[in-house]
């Protein structure tokens, strides 16, 4: 049985995750959150004080930064060198942020090199931004999720609401497309459709059914 390289891009809170993750399980891949990366340096970013914006301080912060993912009850546990910051890299200060570092050439470069370092290892299920297009550009299967902003936020509000952040559905919808149109408009990578991905629409999908037909691409 080949090992697959399957990338999973999209928009902000498109279900990426949920599904990348299952589609590992059902197939003992490895799955690498890669947006969890980029946030990872925003939170180290932020605890030393570095504008998000500073690509040479951020190029030095690459150069010390481990970032690891360990395996928890229900998802990943993230950590940024020793500290543990699975919970910490969701909050509103860092999401509201993270699109800033992303853009800076010197994270992209060091968190593609990592990317790349991670898939060697076998099969994975990555998801992201630019998987198809850059990190992985060979991947077998790309899948390209999208879905209404409405949805996404409604998702993301529910998503919140299980951690104790209570910020409105229609700020949410609002923070949710700023940061798309940041992910999409930046020089380096920016969020866009592999010309080989195939898109599927989850707005009126469950999970299941998003993971069912991309567990059928994948079986081709
Ligand atoms: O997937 P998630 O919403 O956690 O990603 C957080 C942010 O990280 C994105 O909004 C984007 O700015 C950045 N990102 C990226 N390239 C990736 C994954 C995430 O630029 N491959």
């Amino acid at each position: 049985n080949e090992k697959l390289q399957i990338a999973i891009d999209g928009p902000a809170s498109a279900g990426k995750s949920t599904v990348a993750k299952l589609v590992a399980t059902k197939l003992g891949y490895i799955y690498c959150d890669t947006g969890a990366m980029y946030r990872a340096v925003t939170f180290a970013a932020r605890k030393k004080g570095i504008p998000f914006d500073d690509n040479q301080k951020l190029s030095e912060l690459m150069k010390e930064i481990q970032i690891t993912f360990l395996p928890g009850e229900n998802e990943q546990k993230v950590f940024v060198n020793d500290e543990e910051v699975t919970q910490a890299i969701r909050q509103p200060e860092i999401t509201n942020n993270v699109s800033a570092v992303a853009a800076q050439p010197s994270v992209r470069e060091s968190l593609t090199n990592r990317q790349q370092e991670i898939a060697a290892q076998g099969g994975i299920v990555m998801d992201g931004r630019d998987i198809g297009t850059t990190v992985l550009p060979n991947a077998q299967v790309k899948i390209f999720l999208i879905a209404s902003v409405h949805q996404r936020a409604v998702r993301r509000f529910k998503e919140n609401q299980e951690k104790g952040i209570n910020t409105p559905l229609e700020v949410l919808e609002e923070e949710i497309k700023l940061r798309d149109y940041k992910d999409s408009h930046r020089e380096i990578s920016p969020l866009t459709k592999a010309a080989d991905a195939i898109e599927l629409d989850t707005t009126s999908l469950t999970i299941e059914e998003v993971v069912n037909q991309i567990m059928k691409i994948a079986k081709k």
